[in-house]
């Protein structure tokens, strides 16, 4: 445990240390970003080098249920994922995390995790799992914290966990602060009915690098950092006017080209880092002929082999039947 990061943490927290209930429970979304996070200005307090913007995935994400144990039943937290002792690598993240709110040292917590996507199959199930359980922790102390404030422990937990407080598009700032006062999830309010996000599932082995260190390779050794980072803040600019036009070509186009950057970027480090696999080769050039053809549908893609589509509920039956299996989500309905 970090305990610059626990102090902080501390003072921030109100001085209910008794549950307010049993048990607490809450639901974060997991949220896809069109223009990405990859590179921290600072590893301790997880604060970017840009600002990123994403949609989150409605009913897509973590539940979780937290409550505290009886000190004398358990020596450590227990930690379950989808109804099975979780791996012990995450455990620990999970434990280390809690740490930062634990008040007394003995206290123990029972956390219960159901995500309804695939596990680090680079579906950001982090962020919404980080978001679930600090949503959590605010519901079994009723400590009532504004979702800014959370926003900003989210993200000491997973990065994009910051941006999963809330639905539809999230912008999360980088901020200057060394601390990360200002580094937090700004919602963007505006309604998009006809917007589809599509998640293809072509690979659901673990990944073979975390974000984590697959960022800090990217960004010490990759010749074309510095570029990715200008990149960043033009496609932001003209993701925030496209989206407010509701101009749906012009969005899709710069989230592809973000994402692509990014890949490339990631592969031009050393050693590279490779997410995609064949199948997902496939799907981009699948999406290319398709364009060519007059459908509009692109992509994006995260730290995995898994690609997401983005299209309109006009061409939803031909995506349903041109991607079968295809999970689709309406971000705004
Ligand atoms: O929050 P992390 O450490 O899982 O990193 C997320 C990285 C990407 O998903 C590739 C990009 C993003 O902005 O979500």
């Amino acid at each position: 445990m970090n305990l610059r990061l626990r102090d902080h943490v501390q003072k921030i927290l109100p001085q209910t240390t008794f549950p307010g209930k049993k048990q607490g429970k809450a639901f974060a979304p997991a949220n896809i970003a069109l223009c990405k996070y990859w590179g921290k200005r600072d590893l301790l307090w997880n604060l970017p080098e840009t600002n990123s913007l994403s949609v989150s995935l409605q009913d897509l994400g973590a539940e979780t249920t937290l409550a505290c144990i009886e000190s004398a039943e358990s020596a450590s937290d227990v930690i379950f994922l989808n109804g099975q002792p979780a791996a012990p690598a995450f455990a620990k993240r999970v434990s280390l995390f809690l740490d930062l709110f634990r008040r007394d040292p003995k206290l123990h917590y029972r956390v219960e995790t159901h995500s309804n996507i695939p596990i680090a199959a680079g579906l950001a199930s982090s962020a919404a799992g980080f978001a679930a359980l600090v949503l959590a922790l605010n519901d079994l102390y009723a400590w009532h914290l504004e979702k800014t404030q959370l926003s900003k422990f989210a993200r000491l937990g997973s990065g994009s966990a910051c941006r999963s407080l809330w639905q539809g598009f999230v912008e999360w700032e980088k901020g200057m602060d060394p601390e990360g006062e200002d580094s937090h999830g700004i919602p963007i309010v505006l309604d998009w009915p006809e917007l589809r996000l599509g998640i293809l599932i072509l690979d659901e082995g673990e990944k073979a690098w975390s974000s984590r260190e697959a960022m800090e390779i990217t960004k010490k050794t990759s010749p074309f950092y510095n570029s990715w980072k200008t990149q960043v803040a033009e496609d932001l600019r003209d993701l925030k006017i496209a989206i407010a036009d509701q101009n749906f070509v012009k969005m899709a186009e710069i989230a592809e080209a973000n994402a692509r950057a990014l890949h490339a970027t990631m592969l031009s480090a050393t050693p590279a880092i490779l997410y995609s696999k064949a199948k997902t080769l496939e799907s981009w050039h699948k999406i290319w002929q398709l364009r060519s053809a007059g459908l509009e549908v692109y992509f994006t893609q995260d730290a995995g082999p898994n690609v997401k589509l983005l299209f309109l509920e006009k061409d939803l039956s031909d995506i349903q039947s041109l991607f079968p299996g295809i999970i689709v989500v309406a971000p705004f309905q």
